[in-house]
């Protein structure tokens, strides 16, 4: 199969257009959101939805979200209203939260891989939103990655992983987050499943209490069911093996150093990831520098990208871990997950 690439920044009408005929006849549409790409087909039509997995080589076991482009179309999707739900949607969407309630008979299994609950949000993107309304029907979309792979940030990441296996990718320049949105559960005590640029301490403002699952920065125990599937598989892991160093950052980076130099010293090619506050720490080695402990929304902007390209270069990764407040929590559960929790605390 041909995949061709429409700019949707110049080209939106005819772009959306001509994915909203392809999303109607059951075929697959790659597109932007304010977060990564998604890798979209008619989320009420069990058959288009079998051939995202597909194309992905994702687990069926791993259910979807579906995206809406009015706050109205949740009611045909969900059972029952959540209380909190409304001041969420009123508050945060269009953006980058997804919200998980008791899903309704309309919605196929092949969505919910099963589950009795749905997850559905509103993207900001304009192409996301015009490309649904043009479908008439939900969206359904996990990142448009190959299955494990970092989730695509731009049209080229899709093109290097979907070329030949979709017929189109809706081009709309970088994600302006670049890490995927906030998974809430609204079924129960509201719970964050997997963190994202809708913070904990945005929620919490709303709401009151709201928990963080377990596996957001520990992996699930041997055993342990997984409040949301996604927590149980490896994900945006490089070739390279990743290290996370946590603690001060003076004794973080003298860890660092030190397992720099032994890495080199056995013909391995390290390199560190470090922050502008600590890169004085590193003169002389290789480092690179995804943003400021300041602003962790940019870390997290940066780091999908980085982790598509660390293989090129190096064959040991030595991460510096920040602190988790704000969207620190979104950055330290991705770095966490590609490095395989792989974790040395000082
Ligand atoms: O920003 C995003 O959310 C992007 C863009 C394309 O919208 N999408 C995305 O989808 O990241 P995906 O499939 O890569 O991640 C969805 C996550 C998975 O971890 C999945 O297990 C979880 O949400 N999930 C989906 N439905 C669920 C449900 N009913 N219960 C629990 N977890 C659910
Ligand atoms: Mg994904």
């Amino acid at each position: 199969m041909r995949t061709e690439i429409v700019d949707a920044t110049r080209q939106k009408e005819a772009g959306t257009q001509l994915g909203a005929k392809i999303i109607r006849e059951g075929g697959l549409v790659a597109f932007p959101t304010e977060t990564v790409y998604g890798l979209g087909a008619n989320g009420l039509n069990g058959e288009a939805v079998a051939r995202i997995f597909e194309a992905k080589g994702r687990p069926s076991d791993n259910p979807l979200i579906l995206h809406v482009s009015k706050k109205s179309e949740v009611r045909q999707l969900w059972d029952t209203l959540p209380e909190s739900a409304n001041i969420l949607m009123d508050t945060f969407w269009p953006g980058p939260l997804t919200l998980i309630a008791r899903k309704s008979s309309i919605v196929p299994d092949e969505v919910t891989a099963g589950l009795d609950t749905v997850a559905v949000r509103m993207p900001a993107n304009d192409t996301a939103r015009a490309l649904i309304r043009k479908a008439g029907v939900p969206i359904a979309a996990p990142s448009a990655n190959l299955s494990g792979k970092p989730s695509p940030t731009t049209a080229a990441h899709v093109f290097d992983d979907m070329n030949g296996r979709i017929p189109l990718i809706l081009d709309g320049g970088a994600c302006r987050y670049g890490v995927e949105s906030t998974v809430l559960s609204l079924v129960g005590k509201p719970t964050i499943l997997r963190p994202g640029a809708i913070t904990l301490e945005m929620l919490s403002a709303l709401l009151g209490e709201v928990r963080v699952a377990d596996a957001v920065l520990s992996p699930l125990k041997e055993n342990e069911t997984a409040a949301s599937p996604g927590m149980k598989y490896k994900h945006y892991a490089p070739d390279a093996e990743v290290i996370v160093v946590t603690g001060t950052p003076r004794k973080a980076a003298e860890k660092i150093n030190e397992l720099y130099v032994r890495a080199e010293a056995e013909g391995r090619h390290p390199e560190i990831v470090a922050t502008e506050q600590t890169k004085g720490f590193y003169g002389g080695k290789n480092y690179v520098i995804l943003g400021s402990r300041e602003k962790p929304a940019t870390l997290c902007s940066n780091l999908f990208s980085y982790l598509r390209s660390i293989d090129r270069y190096s064959d040991l990764v030595l991460a510096e871990g920040i602190s988790t407040k704000d969207a620190g929590l979104a950055y330290m559960n991705r770095l966490l997950r590609s490095a395989g929790f792989n974790n040395i605390e000082v």
